[in-house]
């Protein structure tokens, strides 16, 4: 019961505060390319030393998801940044001494408004670049390749995934489940069935922060302990991608996700707003306008990219009523992570294949607008991509459309941010309560 408020709650104010975009410009995004059986990343990026490990048989032992063992090893809410493994700690650190992390402020969040920084600190420029104001930074994926619609589901597991596992099956459809790890500990069972109906995993962080808000020790426990469930849980799969509660990220920390954990920043490009329906928000019939619209647009081109929830009934009704309309106006569906890339995983390219035990980054830039055809056989590596991004906050790819709907936003959604504030403070006495409980 408590949970369920706390689930209800926590995921409501998802993008209260994004706007939904339909910026449809051409903006290139590089797509790499690595053999199936080699880690995503470089042999001298962090995560392999992080995240290192073998193939089954190997010796390496992963308790049974659900089980006590398995569960009692992860925080129960906000991870405590002194409880952090070492090792994390340090490669964070060096990625800071390197200069592969910008030095920008943290933002503040008052409820019913985005985040904002300090003054001087301008979101939208090309030093913070937040995702919230819809600046873009270069190598974060906002669109699809041309002609698809990417499905995706965030705030997952919930009860209410097991619905949409059924009809994601009975149309030979696999997704994208960006999971909170909070989440995952809550709903053991609904997490293996959707790891075992072949579902592609990926990041959504362990409490559904504002990311921008947090200091990078903060970001690191959120991200961390993200991947590391996903990791032991899968077979020793290593997540590639991860999308920020709110798509709120900047500069900082997707280069923390970037640096420490090879993680690539995904937002959005149409967002359903489904997440309200629940709160009078939004309505089943202004959802299927927005599709109708994606779908129809004079230009396939970038492919369409969601923002959608298995969160309540009515959201997962959304996706299934408008499901149908997508293929017939000519758009391929797929899994978000295969579609706008050649791995679903950084060391195995699907929840079928194998599990790379380690191996050297063969692949390249594809510079064009979504286009997942990888090619290439230079040995361009995802971190020299992401020094150039990084310093590349100082090209300057910020581009800022929409401000003014962020502000239309607003006000709506105070209560629901009160709601989440609130519900926050309560969690530690909610969890304990559980606990006993339980
Ligand atoms: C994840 O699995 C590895 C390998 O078995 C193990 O060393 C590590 O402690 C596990 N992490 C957690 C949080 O259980
Ligand atoms: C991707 O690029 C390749 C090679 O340029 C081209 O043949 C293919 O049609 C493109 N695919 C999409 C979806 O644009
Ligand atoms: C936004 O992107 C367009 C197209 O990529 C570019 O021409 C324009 O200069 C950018 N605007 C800003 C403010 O960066
Ligand atoms: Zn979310």
């Amino acid at each position: 019961m408590f949970w369920s408020i706390f689930l209800v709650a926590l995921p409501a104010v998802h993008a209260a505060l994004i706007p939904s975009v339909h910026d449809h410009n051409d903006e290139s995004h590089a797509v790499s390319s690595r053999l199936p059986d080699t880690w995503y990343q470089p042999d001298d990026h962090p995560v392999h030393a992080l995240f290192k490990r073998g193939a089954p048989g190997d010796g390496t032992n992963y308790p049974a998801v659900g089980s006590p063992t398995w569960s009692s090893a992860y925080p129960v809410t906000s991870p405590d940044v002194n409880q952090l493994p070492k090792e994390w700690v340090n490669a964070l650190n060096a990625a800071v001494s390197a200069g592969k992390i910008p030095n920008i402020p943290q933002s503040s969040n008052t409820p019913g408004v985005n985040p904002v920084y300090p003054a001087g600190s301008d979101p939208n420029g090309q030093q913070v670049c937040s995702a919230t104001y819809k600046c873009r930074i270069p190598g974060d994926i906002w669109d699809g390749p041309t002609g698809t619609f990417s499905i995706s589901f965030d705030d997952g597991p919930t009860p209410v995934s097991s619905t949409l596992l059924q009809f994601l099956q009975a149309h030979n459809e696999i997704a994208t489940h960006f999971v909170i790890g909070v989440n995952i500990l809550q709903n053991p069972q609904v997490f293996q069935d959707i790891i075992n109906a072949g579902h592609d995993i990926a990041v959504h962080t362990w409490t559904h922060p504002y990311m921008t808000t947090l200091s990078n020790l903060e970001i690191l426990g959120q991200l961390g302990w993200t991947t590391e469930i996903i990791r032991n849980s899968t077979g020793g799969r290593v997540p590639k991608y991860w999308r920020p509660p709110f798509g709120d990220s900047d500069a900082r920390v997707r280069a923390i996700a970037q640096e420490v954990f090879g993680l690539t920043t995904v937002i959005w490009n149409s967002d359903t707003e489904d997440w309200s329906l629940t709160s009078g928000g939004t309505t089943q019939s202004q959802i299927r306008d927005s599709f109708i619209k994606w779908l129809t647009a004079p230009s396939k081109t970038p492919g369409i990219v969601t923002l959608e929830h298995e969160l309540s009934t009515e959201s997962v009704t959304a996706f299934m009523n408008n499901y149908p309309m997508i293929q017939p106006n000519g758009w391929q569906t797929g899994s978000l992570a295969r579609l706008i890339g050649s791995s679903v995983y950084q060391n195995s390219k699907d929840p079928n294949s194998p599990v790379a035990l380690a191996g050297i980054v063969v692949g390249a830039s594809t510079p064009s607008a979504g286009n997942s055809s990888a090619s290439g056989t230079s040995s361009t590596s995802q971190s020299s991509q992401t020094q150039t991004t990084t310093s590349s906050t100082s090209t300057g790819n910020g581009n800022q459309s929409s401000q003014t709907s962020n502000a239309a936003l607003v006000s709506r959604d105070i209560p629901w941010n009160l709601a989440y504030i609130l519900i926050a403070f309560c969690a530690p006495t909610l969890t304990a309560m559980v606990s006993i409980l339980a």
